[in-house]
């Protein structure tokens, strides 16, 4: 049986940051808004969050987001003309993104760090649980990530994070967790409660190569902890920060996750998205494996 306090009903996506690594061409356009394939990288997470009995979506924009309102706003117009061209699939696939899920927004005015974007949907998220993807990581697998969080929050009632295994010359790119498996859990050794976190140490430095990847499933008092966190790396609010506080006052998993995780925010990763997911179309995937044999490479 799971109630309101443990029943995982929203999500909160941070979407206000400025995306330097993806410049120029996030100069005038949201990262989240570039497409793997045929849709924008925030639309994987909107159906993952479906896909994971969510029903509710906190967008957090920031200048120069309107693009992404939009994208999951109805367009009559379009929809229309499509009719009227007889492109009725299409207009169907146009109408479901605005029909799929409730959608309500709020703005960070300045990007001041992932904790604190996360902060600004305090009000909207309100005093239950609620899961955290970035809009920029698509974790691709049979069970959705933030479906296999929820499932642990639902039984333990400790906030979990997502993590996996990351090559140890790599860890300067993530958040990684000094954690120990949890004992006679269904999770086996995929389950660790979390001593601390340490964001992007260096490889001789870090604890583990367990690194953070991107969905969190959290108790509200998160927002307490962020409130009490400063700034920290590069002046910014950070969720590790804060992390590491609810892990020493309420305690917190990380679940080593099924799925395959693309950081999409980065270009290597995007281009690895994009050939994956191209492969697995199945309209055109047959033919790109053809022309990527041919190449000669
Ligand atoms: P990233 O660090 O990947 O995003 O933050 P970024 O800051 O946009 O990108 P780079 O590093 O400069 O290339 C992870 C997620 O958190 C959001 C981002 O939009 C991204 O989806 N974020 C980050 C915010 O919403 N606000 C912030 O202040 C920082």
């Amino acid at each position: 049986m799971t109630d309101l306090r443990t029943r995982v009903r929203k999500a909160v996506l941070p979407a206000a940051g400025l995306g330097t690594r993806f410049l120029p061409a996030t100069k005038a356009q949201p990262k989240e808004m570039l497409p793997v394939v045929d849709k924008p990288l925030i639309q994987y997470a909107v159906e993952e969050c479906l896909a994971s009995g969510i029903e509710n979506i906190i967008i957090v924009t920031g200048r120069g987001k309107n693009a992404i309102e939009d994208h999951f706003d109805a367009a009559p117009e379009l929809e229309r003309f499509l009719e009227e061209k007889g492109k009725r699939e299409l207009a169907e696939q146009v109408r479901r993104i605005s029909n799929m899920i409730q959608f309500s927004y709020t703005r960070q005015k300045e990007p001041l760090g992932l904790g604190h974007a996360v902060l600004c949907a305090r009000e909207l998220v309100g005093d239950e649980p609620f899961a955290v993807l970035l809009g920029d990581v698509i974790i691709d697998g049979a069970v959705p990530a933030t479906r296999q969080l929820a499932e642990v929050f639902e039984a333990t009632g400790a906030g979990v994070i997502a993590v996996q295994e990351v090559p140890r010359e790599q860890t300067r790119l993530y958040g990684i967790v000094d954690a120990v498996a949890e004992k006679n859990s269904r999770w086996g050794e995929r389950l660790l409660r979390i001593r601390t976190l340490v964001e992007k140490p260096a490889p001789e430095q870090a604890p583990s190569t367990l690194g953070v990847t991107g969905r969190y499933v959290l108790p509200p008092e998160i927002f307490d902890c962020i409130e009490r966190t400063g700034r920290g790396a590069l002046g910014e609010i950070q969720l590790t920060d804060a992390l590491v506080l609810l892990a020493q006052e309420k305690g917190l998993y990380a679940l080593v996750v099924e799925g395959t995780t693309y950081d999409a925010g980065d270009k290597l990763g995007f281009l690895k998205a994009t050939v994956e997911f191209g492969l697995k179309n199945p309209e055109f995937g047959e033919a790109f494996r053809d022309y990527l044999r041919s190449l000669k490479l």
